[in-house]
């Protein structure tokens, strides 16, 4: 019994004390105020704050995920909303392109721009937390939801996540998810995942700590499944050790919904604040736990604290002075089309397909039953209500207007009248890939895809078109990596349009015709078939994840992708050349800067991303063979030329070192290597890092 007692008054010393620290930080102020706030609440009170209460699912009329305030205190409940395209619960909210495709822009400034459109339209409709973005780790393409995720890389998916964040929070709370190592669907519930620390720490973290430390993230949402044999919900090691540990998160921690939690105190005590969306583990079970001595309210108050803190920064008991005339805005249509516009990527372009010129066509044969279907996204949490959805025809068709002849064949099989009418057209457009039949999330979608092929059927469909017209364009939908060996010389130009939201239609008319000009790259590798990739498994209970996947995994391998991670083609062309550092040895601390000159050498204007990867020769462990570390996009009109820089802070060039549990900058010669995507990289330089003792740079 002493031994007891004295357990819980060290529990409650050290998480009095992470939340001091913390505090430091916000201001003192603010502090004062939060204290004061949560010492007049009861402990009921404090308990009811920390689960949902809008039941399972939610009922008309009911649009927001709701967990309760202290009325009486003029505390403010939480009103949450998925999510990652667009306000999943509100009818005409804007419906943006996936995350995927946002992505593939390869511009932080326009994600930033979409985060923000989505915060302004959730505390227009009353919310204020947004339950995205959903930031793990593509592992494997065959993730039921791809199509939500930044892509592959580490370096990419912090630079877009943390855009997103910093947008939705200028007007209310981000929540990125799902934390960690959720890259399954089809066992997401149960499945445990074994990682070793320094691959948790590279690999499936270091981007939640950018979206938490740069981006200031007020809230995280824990995975349904459980790391090295802890559910992630209740995980000690990643919420209470590295989340509110090593990082001095001060915000708070909600559990993903219905099977996200499974233990009352193990879950309390691992640092869980908020259960979601009903109380199956806390409320009644909690309150009793604190009332008969079994667990310390200590833990109660500093995950109110938390959630009290983050209400008064954001002044959320505040009105937003929004109102509902953002919602689906001709502002936030305009963001979702240049959106679109930016992250589709031209992956061939053979004899300069593309563009089309209006003038020079008198028919257009627009082929397959998606040129014509809204294909936004999956049917799972992330799905929205659009009021409309510009279809690829209807952009076309706009796009045209009466100068040229638009001949829709709305089949996915054709017959010989279609196979004429398609070989009379002077270009067909195939409009094809997969939908929310093939993919998603489980439970309430698809989920997993285990073959990356499109349906037999669609092949046929491209091959068909082909071999009745040579001048065969497919834009092509989908969440994720397609494997395209069965067709793709049979085509002459291919682009890569993702599920591009509401106003894909008008963005993919602006590419086919030159109205704008393609300057998406690939944010995860295209694989010419699943051989190529690390084994995904969907069936087992128990997986694990090594340190290499996606362009790290092919690199290793010595593997030719059909499209390399970071590829994408444009309509003119670019020259890099000249590259310099701001200085060629460095030391912990250092930023180092690199500059390239980018030439549009072609006729069209046009942007590039520029794409700079280190290597690690002589590392004493094992490394990928090169890392992406920074890049940036820039716009050319034709024959212009511009000198961009790119920066690399030095710690970033830091491994984990488990023996010292601490990140290790390496005495190093790094090659520093610049191009235009993975395996384009003419430009080399070396970068000499003094050596470190391990020192703790993060
Ligand atoms: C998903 C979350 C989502 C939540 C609420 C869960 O099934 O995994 O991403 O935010 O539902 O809709």
């Amino acid at each position: 019994m002493i031994l007891r007692r004295l357990f819980w008054v060290l529990v409650a010393v050290v998480i009095a004390c992470s939340s001091c620290s913390s505090s430091s930080s916000v201001g003192s102020d603010l502090e004062r105020r939060v204290d004061e706030l949560v010492a007049q609440m009861t402990l009921d009170e404090k308990v009811a704050q920390m689960s949902g209460d809008s039941g399972l699912l939610l009922t008309e009329g009911d649009t927001l995920w709701n967990v309760p305030g202290v009325e009486r205190l003029g505390v403010p409940p939480f009103k949450m909303a998925d999510g990652p395209r667009g306000l999943g619960p509100v009818e005409g909210a804007t419906t943006f392109p996936v995350g995927i495709a946002r992505s593939a822009s390869w511009k932080p400034g326009i994600e930033r721009r979409v985060g923000a459109a989505m915060g302004r339209e959730l505390r227009a409709a009353g919310g204020t937390i947004l339950l995205a973005p959903t930031i793990n780790i593509l592992r494997h393409p065959s993730w039921g939801r791809s199509q939500e995720t930044y892509g592959e890389d580490v370096h990419l998916i912090s630079r877009m996540g943390v855009a997103f964040v910093q947008g939705v929070q200028e007007n209310a709370l981000a929540n990125p998810k799902h934390y960690a190592a959720n890259s399954i669907e089809d066992t997401r519930f149960e499945v445990d995942v074994k990682i070793d620390e320094r691959t948790l720490r590279e690999i499936y973290l270091k981007h939640f700590r950018a979206a938490v430390l740069e981006g200031q993230a007020a809230s995280v949402m824990s995975a349904y499944n459980s790391v090295n044999g802890q559910f992630c919900g209740e995980n000690e090691h990643l919420i209470r050790d590295i989340l509110k540990g090593d990082w001095g998160f001060d915000g708070f921690v909600l559990s993903d919904w219905v099977f996200g939690t499974q233990s009352t105190l193990g879950s309390a005590l691992n640092g869980l604040d908020i259960e979601m969306p009903i109380a199956r583990v806390y409320g009644e079970l909690l309150l009793a736990a604190v009332q008969d001595g079994a667990f310390p309210e200590a833990v109660i108050d500093d995950a109110v604290r938390r959630m009290v803190r983050k209400k008064l920064q954001y002044r959320l008991g505040q009105p937003s002075g929004l109102d509902e005339s953002v919602i689906g805005s001709d502002e936030h249509m305009a963001i979702a089309r240049e959106a679109a516009v930016e992250g589709s990527v031209l992956l061939k372009n053979a004899s300069s397909a593309l563009p089309l010129e209006t003038g020079a066509l008198q028919r257009i044969a627009v082929v397959g039953i998606l040129a014509n279907t809204p294909n936004t996204g999956d049917n799972g949490s992330s799905n929205t209500m659009p009021a409309f959805v510009v279809t690829p025809l209807q952009g076309i068709e706009e796009a045209v207007g009466e100068t040229v002849v638009v001949d829709h064949i709305a089949k996915d099989v054709l017959d010989g009248d279609d196979l004429a009418a398609i070989g009379a057209a002077d270009a067909v457009v195939v409009v094809t890939g997969l939908t929310a039949e093939d993919e998603g999330e489980g439970l309430i979608g698809a989920g997993d895809r285990l073959d990356l092929d499109l349906s037999p059927e669609r092949e046929a469909l491209i091959r068909d078109a082909a071999g009745a017209n040579p001048r065969t364009i497919v834009v092509l939908e989908g969440g994720g990596a397609i494997t395209m060996g069965n067709w793709l010389a049979e085509v002459e130009a291919l682009l890569m349009v993702w599920y591009p939201g509401q106003m894909g239609g008008y963005a993919i008319a602006d590419l086919l015709f030159g109205d704008a000009n393609p300057s998406g790259k690939l944010p995860i590798t295209f694989p010419t078939g699943l051989d190529q990739l690390p084994p995904f498994d969907n069936v087992s209970l128990k997986v694990t994840y090594d340190y290499f996947h996606g362009y790290r995994y092919l690199d290793r391998n010595g593997a030719t992708p059909e499209f390399p991670f970071g590829f994408g083609l444009s309509y003119t062309t670019f020259s890099v050349d000249n590259l310099q550092a701001s200085q060629a040895t460095a030391m912990e601390g250092d930023v180092v800067t690199f500059s390239v000159d980018v030439t549009n050498t072609g006729s069209a204007a046009g942007a590039e991303v520029v794409q700079l990867y280190a290597t690690y020769p002589g590392s004493a462990v094992e490394r990928s063979e090169r890392e992406l570390k920074g890049f940036v996009k820039v716009m050319l009109d034709s024959g212009e030329s511009e000198a961009v820089e790119i920066s690399l802070p030095v710690n970033d060039l830091a491994y984990y070192d488990v023996t010292e549990s601490a990140w290790a900058l390496e005495g190093l010669e790094h090659a520093i290597h610049v191009g235009t995507s993975s395996r384009d990289l003419p430009l080399s330089t070396s970068l000499s890092v003094a050596a470190q003792a391990p020192v703790l740079v993060f």
